[in-house]
């Protein structure tokens, strides 16, 4: 008999897909309600409608990706459960969740790339009691995992969103020129305090579910899934690294266009980075657990 592979290597570009998913649409609901958050001067209402409306096309993307994920998982987890997926969907409660918060947040996203304001507070629910539904049924003890990831779409997500529909629109948009550098720093001290937090959810979570994981410290040196977590977090340590460099030395002299354009490049090293951390997550995730 032939021994099982360590990895179905189907596995890491399907969980890739689906936390490309939520970083899409917690970055949207991040960048909406912290990056944007009363920061709409009159004089800038335009641009800030229209980097609102392209935050929301990220979203929609995501949610797109994310519904396209759940619908392709369907069947096998029908399968599972000896029922055709139609009747599967319709009858287990935390896929008619899961499906129910997505179809909000599409909703949510839909209106608010047609300009309707009310459309984000549908796109906050959908994403981020969506990500956290398990609590809902009562799963406390499964709610590890959704938080670390969700804490870490909020950050990496809404830096990704900052970047693409914010500082880089903001640079070529001609009606802002005069004002690039105040607009860009508003922008990102409105991300800032999201981004400190998040990213301390981000750690406590991920050592709780890295301990529940492993069970014994020396399993971190001696399983692969050990020596995966540990160049995850080479990776995150230098995510972190230049997201403190961003904080401490380039965010206090923001003002000018020449600084707007440095946060901008080093922010999209930091997303670099945050894409291997994704990268290697994706393998860690489809790996054996050393506690089974
Ligand atoms: C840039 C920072 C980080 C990002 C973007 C990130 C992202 C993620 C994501 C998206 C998952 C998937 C969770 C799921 O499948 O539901 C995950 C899992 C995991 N993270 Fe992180 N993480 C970060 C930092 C950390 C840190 C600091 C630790 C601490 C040890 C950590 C430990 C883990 C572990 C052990 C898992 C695997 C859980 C499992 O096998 O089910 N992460 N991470």
């Amino acid at each position: 008999m032939q021994a099982r592979p360590l990895l179905d290597w189907a596995d890491p570009p399907r969980e890739l897909i689906g936390f490309l998913g939520l970083f899409f649409g917690a970055g949207a609901v991040g960048f909406r309600y912290f990056a944007l958050k009363g920061r709409e001067i009159e004089t800038d209402r335009p641009f800030y409608d229209d980097a609102a409306q392209r935050a929301a096309i990220i979203g929609l993307i995501g949610t797109i990706l994310s519904l396209a994920l759940a619908a392709w998982e369907l069947p096998a987890l029908a399968a599972r459960k000896h029922m055709d997926p139609a009747a599967f969907a319709t009858s287990d409660a935390a896929t008619m969740m899961e499906l129910g918060f997505l179809i909000i947040a599409l909703f949510g996203f839909a209106l608010g790339i047609a300009r309707v304001g009310a459309g984000w507070v549908l796109a906050a629910i959908g994403v981020v009691v969506g990500a956290l539904r398990v609590a809902l049924l009562g799963r406390w003890s499964q709610l590890v995992n959704p938080v670390h990831s969700l804490a870490a779409g909020l950050w990496i997500g809404t830096l990704f969103v900052l970047v693409t529909a914010g500082l880089s629109s903001l640079l070529k948009n001609e009606q802002t020129r005069e004002r690039r550098g105040a607009i860009a720093a508003d922008m990102v001290n409105g991300f800032s305090p999201l981004a400190l937090t998040m990213g301390a959810i981000v750690v406590v979570f991920g050592l709780i579910t890295a301990w529940r994981h492993l069970h014994h410290l020396s399993a971190l040196w001696t399983t692969p899934y050990g020596y995966t977590l540990i160049v995850k977090l080479v990776f995150v340590a230098l995510v972190f690294g230049l997201g403190a460099w961003n904080w401490r030395r380039q965010r206090p002299i923001l003002g000018t266009e020449p600084a707007a354009v440095a946060i901008r490049n080093s922010a999209r090293a930091e997303l670099t980075f945050a894409v291997l951390v994704l990268l290697v997550t994706s393998v860690l995730v489809s790996l054996p657990s050393p506690r089974g």
